[in-house]
């Protein structure tokens, strides 16, 4: 029996569960759920991250204290994870004496051993509100573009990153003061000490390849020291031994899954060191899963803090995708920032657990709920498919045999090669291949609803004389289900659990499926799930669309006749080679051109400018293109794009080009 700990990220304490974290906790919940159906010790601890800024800040904005808004948003998340079947051994916080005492002891293990270094720092500071900012509360215009209300590191019209001093006009975003350049000492962590160790544990087989690579990327560049410490007022754990200052609240954060488990063994009895002792690198798991904009943490700081105090470090860490929707990054002004909350008052969890496992691999890449198929894919698998298989066999093994299964199966062997597939099955589950074990089960389904159809119980039984035959035929459809359902057990544990109260066999599990259920009584049936409706989706979505949308600042309606930074920002204006110009048979203003717009990409553009330039003119200049025009379909091929030129009534044509030094593919700004 395999000792696995397993964590998933610790969501943030201000805000409400969405359906972009489910992603991560029912990918991890779905892991720990066949772990322990396979008969492994498999213990899943969590905990809301609490400490932090925005937090503080929040709970002033709302007029209560820190932990009172903690609190409320602890609950309110143990109430969404709780529906959604996300099923923890144990769910803390990160604001707890465990998680106090084990962030202060891995402080003081890495400065006595030297990694620890203070210096001083000039940061920007908020005369009014008596704080420094972090970078995040300074607002100002863009030092590149002038856009209006740009954060102290990103411009969100052009894109451009900066220091916060760099702002033109700066202020505070908390009190609207103009910021100070102040000194202050700060704590830091020499990741940089580390470097063989994580160089090594990089390459060991406890990352994905795409995360591998980024990391290479990160050593390239060399491992900068890591502000750890954070001046008062701050929400947080002091320092020990530097009053007035705090841990960052991403020093304590993954101390957070030590103290979560630290809790937990308070409560069970289980042992700590069995899986955080340096000696339990060898004889336990240690898991996390997280989203893949926390992979700097969790591969290299958290390692580096854990070897550095004389802890085991993760066996593995785990990188999922971002969630988009319909296609879309998550939208409040969409309506498609869908809330836990909203999607359980109108959709079954279950739905949602299958669609995800349905679409998640071990990759990182990004995964998309569209609606439509997000009800046609239940829709067919699970209600179609899978639940059919029992109901068609259900109703005559109630009403003509009182319940009673045959006492044998009329095809051993199809049986046994559902119990076989199990083993593929399971592989898959383990390397998180989710997607591809949906797969594999319902082609199963097919295979059984098959066998059904082509013995067809619902003719037999009209005939006298065949009603042995009809028992045996949906003995065996039962049975085949029963199959099916204990493989997605970890996905569907609440259908599972209407299966078994159904099939009268005690809990499904991986191992008890060998022996099929024969003279037995079986319950009688009930529906086990619904058809997804269109109507609860367009409800979900409206009321998404309501709650979340803020209407539009006033000001920020740009006056008739302009256009918003935002419209422009739509355009992609880049920087293309004319490689080829030819003229279009039958069109005699027409030029066809083939544009190279970097990155490697061709397009074919026509363009009204042969009355002004020969091919040859053309061939081998730059110019500036419309790349994200809709493709036009015009009587001569498909136009992919739109050159700029400049003219105006018989004084000729002009192409735009630009300045020496320019390439394919730069962005026109
Ligand atoms: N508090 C930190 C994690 C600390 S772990 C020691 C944090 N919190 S979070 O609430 O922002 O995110 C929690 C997890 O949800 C992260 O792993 C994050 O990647 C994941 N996701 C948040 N939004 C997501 C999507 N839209 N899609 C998929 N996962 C997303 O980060
Ligand atoms: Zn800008």
């Amino acid at each position: 029996m395999r000792k696995i700990l397993v964590t998933s990220a610790l969501p943030y304490a201000n805000g409400p569960i969405h359906l972009g974290h489910l992603v991560e906790y029912i990918q991890t919940d779905i892991w720990v759920r066949f772990q322990k159906l396979r008969g492994n010790e498999c213990i899943y601890v969590c905990a809301d991250d609490a400490h932090g800024t925005p937090i503080m800040l929040k709970a002033k904005q709302e007029g209560v204290t820190p932990e009172q808004l903690i609190e409320h948003i602890g609950r309110e998340h143990r109430a969404d994870f709780a529906d959604f079947l996300i099923g923890f051994d144990n769910y803390y916080s990160t604001h707890s004496e465990e998680n106090r005492l084990y962030a202060n002891l891995i402080y003081e293990r890495l400065r006595d051993a030297g990694h620890i270094s203070r210096r001083t720092i000039v940061q920007a500071y908020d005369p009014e509100a008596g704080m420094f900012l972090p970078d995040r509360f300074i607002k100002g215009e863009c030092p590149r573009c002038g856009a209006a209300d740009q954060y102290g590191d990103s411009c969100e019209a052009c894109g451009a990153t900066y220091a916060p001093t760099e702002l033109k006009n700066a202020v505070s975003a908390i009190s609207g003061a103009r910021p100070v350049e102040r000194e202050t000492e700060h704590l830091f962590f020499r990741l940089g000490d580390f470097t063989p160790m994580l160089k090594e544990w990089v390459n060991g087989g406890h990352l994905q390849p795409e995360i591998r690579n980024k990391l290479k990327e990160w050593f390239e560049a060399g491992l900068q020291d890591w502000d750890i410490s954070r001046d008062a007022p701050y929400w947080g754990f002091e320092i020990p031994d530097a009053p007035g200052k705090y841990f960052y609240v991403w020093l304590d954060a993954p101390v957070g899954y030590m103290a979560s488990f630290r809790n937990y063994c308070d409560r069970t009895g289980a042992s700590f060191e069995e899986f955080w002792s340096r000696e339990a690198e060898t004889a336990s798991e240690l898991y996390h899963f997280i989203g893949k904009d926390i992979a700097y943490f969790h591969t290299l700081f958290w390692p580096a803090m854990l070897e550095g105090a004389g802890f085991r470090k993760p066996t593995a860490v785990w990188c999922h995708g971002f969630l988009t929707i319909n296609g879309q990054k998550m939208s409040k002004s969409r309506g498609t920032f869908i809330r836990a909350r909203s999607y359980l008052e109108h959709l079954d969890a279950e739905y949602l657990r299958y669609y995800f496992a349905a679409k998640l691999g071990s990759g990182v890449e990004d995964i998309d709920l569209n609606l439509q198929d997000f009800m046609a894919r239940v829709n067919s698998d699970l209600v179609g498919k899978l639940v059919n298989i029992a109901s068609r066999c259900a109703g005559f093994i109630g009403k003509r045999f009182g319940g009673r299964l045959a006492e044998a199966l009329p095809d051993a062997d199809l049986y046994a090669s559902f119990v076989r597939s199990g083993e593929e099955i399971a592989a898959l589950y383990e390397r998180r291949e989710y997607g591809h074990a949906m797969r594999e089960i319902m082609a199963l389904a097919d295979v059984a609803n098959q066998y059904i159809d082509e013995r067809k119980p619902w003719v037999a039984i009209r005939e006298s004389g065949r009603e042995r035959e009809v028992q045996g035929i949906c003995t065996q459809g039962l049975n085949l289900f029963r199959v099916l359902v204990t493989y997605l057990k970890p996905v569907l544990p609440r259908l599972a659990e209407r299966s078994e109260r159904f099939l009268a066999c005690g809990e499904l599990e991986w191992e008890a499926i060998r022996e099929p259920l024969l003279a037995h009584r079986v319950e009688p049936f009930k529906p086990l799930l619904t058809r997804v409706e269109e109507s609860a989706i367009e409800a979900l979505l409206e009321e998404s669309a309501a709650t979340s949308a803020a209407p539009p600042a006033p000001d920020k309606e740009p006056a008739a006749g302009t256009i918003s930074i935002d419209d422009f920002a739509r355009l992609d204006l880049r920087i293309a080679r004319i490689v080829e110009a030819a003229p279009v048979e039958g069109a005699d203003r027409l030029l066809r051109l083939t544009l190279d717009i970097g990155e490697g990409e061709m397009r074919n553009v026509f363009a009204g400018i042969k009355s002004a330039y020969t091919p040859s003119q053309l061939e081998g200049r730059l110019t500036v293109v419309v790349a994200n025009l809709a493709p036009r379909k015009m009587r001569f091929g498909v136009s992919e794009g739109m050159v700029l030129a400049a003219g105006s009534g018989g004084k000729g044509l002009f192409l735009l080009s630009p300045d020496e030094g320019a390439e394919p593919g730069m962005r026109v700004k």
